[in-house]
């Protein structure tokens, strides 16, 4: 069967462009014909800045919490942090000797987070990608639902998977195929139509964040910035609007339609209009989300269990495929 592996770092709060991104996605990928295993990705969440133990450990019961309460159920997939299953980070060694550093160094990942001051990032943010493709190739996996910005890390997946089986003269690692599907791949801030909605932006009233209430959600949203034009009829008319295109970019993933079905429906409206309609929706769908991770977050010895549950079942995959790519290797055991 194809096997699905994708991961979010607990490095903050779950945002609505994670959610749309790809939680939904990995929902729906989970209820189809695939092996799904999602992961909390607690190595990366400590390669771009320090945080504080209790943080750490606070958001990653958080974002099980989320997956858990968006859909994602421990009994059809399996749920895991990264550091629970060795394997990962085992194999993300040997991948640092595969990749090369001018690969790294063309990442847009990296160069955004490192900024100019590449002297003072971590070597881990540098070696960030090679640790992704060990996620998902520690599993075999052939499809990795993730929104657009993770694109580039998915090609360089495919790079090192290459050169390791021609460097070994071997089939071994799949070539991973991204899956980057829906209207919400790309979920904007509300303050400004050219950056990502982001949990590390530091105005939260750029992004709608999973555990926000339903005042929250409506005063972010009449707040977002907008032009003063009505909504047009056809997605043609959104070209030049990266905020309008924004807005409803998000109600065409949080309602799922086309972005051609919505406007067919609130063309021609005003914002003064259109936005009370996309908070009352984005409550709708995100205030029993939150309420039930609420929930979960009073009982973290449950969470605690699922993810050991989970680490035990990944293990039996990762076990094997290490052990081969260590004979593969030549490594004596
Ligand atoms: P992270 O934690 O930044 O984001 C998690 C997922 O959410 C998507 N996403 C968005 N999608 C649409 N609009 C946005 N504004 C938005 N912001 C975030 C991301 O594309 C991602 O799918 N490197 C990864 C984590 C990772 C991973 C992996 C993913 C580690 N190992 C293996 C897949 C497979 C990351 O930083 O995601």
């Amino acid at each position: 069967a194809p096997r699905v592996f994708s991961g979010i770092q607990p490095s903050g709060g779950l945002t609505l462009g994670n959610y749309l991104g790809a939680i939904k996605r990995f929902v729906s990928m989970q209820d189809e014909a695939y092996e799904t295993i999602y992961c909390m990705v607690d190595l990366h969440a400590i390669t771009a800045k320090f945080l504080e133990p209790d943080v750490l450990r606070r958001n990653t019961r958080e974002l099980a919490a989320g997956f858990i309460a968006s859909g994602i159920s421990p009994e059809k997939s399996i749920l895991i942090n990264q550091s629970q299953v060795p394997e990962h980070a085992q194999l993300a060694w040997i991948f640092n000797c595969v990749a090369r550093m001018g690969w790294m160094g063309r990442m847009t990942q990296w160069k955004d987070k490192a900024g100019k001051n590449a002297e003072a990032a971590s070597l881990g943010l540098f070696a960030y990608p090679a640790l992704m493709a060990a996620d998902i190739l520690i599993y075999h996996a052939t499809h990795v639902p993730v929104g657009e910005d993770q694109k580039q890390h998915l090609e360089l997946t495919r790079d090192i998977a290459a050169k390791f089986n021609h460097d070994y003269g071997v089939d071994f690692f799949p070539l991973t195929e991204p899956v980057i599907e829906g209207a919400a791949t790309r979920v904007m801030s509300l303050r400004d139509g050219s950056k990502k909605m982001s949990k590390s932006d530091p105005s939260d009233a750029s992004r709608i964040n999973m555990t926000d209430d339903a005042d929250a959600i409506a005063k972010k949203i009449r707040k977002a910035k907008t032009d003063p034009d009505a909504l047009p009829s056809d997605p043609e008319g959104l070209k030049d609007r990266p905020e309008a295109r924004n807005l409803v970019n998000i109600y065409a993933g949080l309602s799922e339609q086309t972005v051609a079905e919505v406007l067919s429906e609130v063309g021609g409206q005003q914002f003064g209009t259109f936005k009370p309609r996309l908070a009352d929706l984005a409550v709708a769908k995100l205030a029993p989300i939150s309420s039930e991770m609420a929930r979960l977050m009073g009982e973290p010895d449950e969470i605690d269990r699922i993810l050991a549950r989970g680490a035990e079942q990944a293990r039996e995959i990762t076990a094997p495929i290490l052990k081969k790519t260590y004979d593969i290797i030549g490594m004596v055991g």
